[in-house]
């Protein structure tokens, strides 16, 4: 196992009716804004919940933050939180909105420019201001951890920050709030929580055995609930396992003492700069390209993987291998996520943009033996087609 420092201050509120608990979880004193999307927490009461749990505080409100959240919308939030004097955040929503706040927490403190956290590796963030969450969206895991995921509009950029200020103090985890969820987005959470599980287990073994076994449990109960959620939406334990299963995929426990890959992340973040992919939608076609096109360095931990999660035991090692990957990708297409940049209208001319990209932001070493350099990246993308 590889040395470590886990450290997860997060609170995590979870079950039906939780959302009254922001009554006592939210500073009496302090003066909260609460950010939102575009809108789904109003027609699902969501709105009205976390509103009648705040009736004694003062509360201003920013709505409109969308989907890969935009440095040029926060801006706007960060501009209302220094008018108003806010002292508190609250997000509601999914990971977009959680990972805006954290941008707004860190950026309100700071006089440089925000986007600067990007180019200084957010090591001229000093300080953020506290912030909860109400997650309505199982996926990302935003709500228990210290990262976050912002889009430059004008400029086609995508880029992840991360810095322990910006974990959350609370989220609050009410499955109920996810039986609205369009099934594109219920797919798309199963997708990214599986490929957040994978970029931390699937890379070459470490002998972190309950670190894989939790991998392995979290890839098993997706396999298991995902349809399931599709099939019966209003089912509330099974939106229960995988809310919490997306939370755990990403909040450092099963990423501590195991090397971690991310590559297919990074591939991923310039096809939804570029095309407007959803976030799981770049994952479920880079993911299966990426372990085909490293299967070699990766081969001990997919013979594993085929075995204790597909339970395949039969045939060659290749064979093994391939029916895995295989069966990867018909998973991501039974929940509804298409595997092939086909199913996006997109084909070979997204080659070279997504190199250029890659390459201009420096992302020519990639995955857990940095080996990653453009040729295997252009050979990924091959095979996305
Ligand atoms: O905007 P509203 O109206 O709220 O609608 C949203 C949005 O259109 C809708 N939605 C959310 N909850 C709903 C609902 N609709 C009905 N009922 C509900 N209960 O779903 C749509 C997508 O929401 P979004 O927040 O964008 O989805 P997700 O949670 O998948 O977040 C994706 C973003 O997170 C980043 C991604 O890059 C992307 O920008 N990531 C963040 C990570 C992190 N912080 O650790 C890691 C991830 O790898 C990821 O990169
Ligand atoms: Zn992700």
């Amino acid at each position: 196992m590889l040395n470590f420092d886990f450290y997860n201050p997060t609170r995590i509120v979870f079950g039906e009716g939780q959302i009254a608990k922001l009554r006592d979880l939210v500073p009496q004193q302090a003066r909260v804004l609460v950010l939102y999307g575009g809108g789904s927490i109003r027609a699902n009461g969501v709105y009205d919940q976390v509103k009648a749990a705040l009736a004694q505080h003062t509360v201003f409100e920013f709505g409109g933050i969308e989907p890969n959240p935009t440095y040029e919308t926060l801006m706007k939030a960060i501009a209302l939180v220094k008018a108003e004097r806010i002292d508190f955040l609250l997000a509601v929503g999914g990971g977009s909105v959680i990972d805006g706040t954290k941008f707004v927490a860190a950026g309100a403190t700071m006089d440089d420019d925000p986007w600067t956290i990007f180019e200084k590796r957010a090591a001229n963030v000093q300080a953020a201001l506290p912030f909860g969450a109400v997650l309505t969206l199982p996926a990302t895991g935003s709500e228990m951890n210290s990262g976050g995921v912002i889009t430059r509009k004008a400029t086609h950029e995508k880029f992840a920050f991360g810095t322990p200020l910006v974990f959350p103090k609370f989220s609050v985890l009410d499955p109920t709030t996810t039986y609205t969820l369009p099934p594109r987005q219920v797919g798309n959470g199963i997708v990214d929580a599986f490929v957040h599980t994978m970029e931390q287990y699937l890379t070459y073994p470490v002998n972190a055995k309950v670190q894989d076994r939790f991998a392995e449990g979290l890839l098993l109960t997706l396999i298991e609930e995902g349809p399931r959620a599709l099939a019966e939406p209003h089912d509330y334990d099974v939106r229960a396992n995988l809310m919490w299963t997306a939370t755990l995929a990403l909040n450092g426990l099963i990423g501590a003492g195991v090397p971690q890959d991310w590559a297919t992340h990074m591939v991923g973040h310039e096809l939804t700069a570029l095309y407007g992919l959803d976030h799981a939608q770049t994952l479920a076609v880079v993911l299966p390209a990426m372990l085909r096109v490293r299967r070699e360095a990766k081969r001990a931990k997919l013979l594993q993987y085929a075995e204790r999660v597909w339970h395949i035991t039969e045939g060659s090692e290749n064979d093994r291998i391939e029916q895995a990957i295989a069966r990867t990708e018909a998973f991501f297409r039974d929940v509804g996520v298409g595997t092939r940049l086909p199913d996006y209208q997109l084909g070979r001319e997204v080659i070279e943009p997504v190199l250029n990209a890659l390459e201009a932001h420096r992302m020519v070493k990639l995955g857990e033996k940095r080996d990653v350099n453009l040729e295997i990246s252009r050979k990924v993308l091959e095979l996305c087609l």
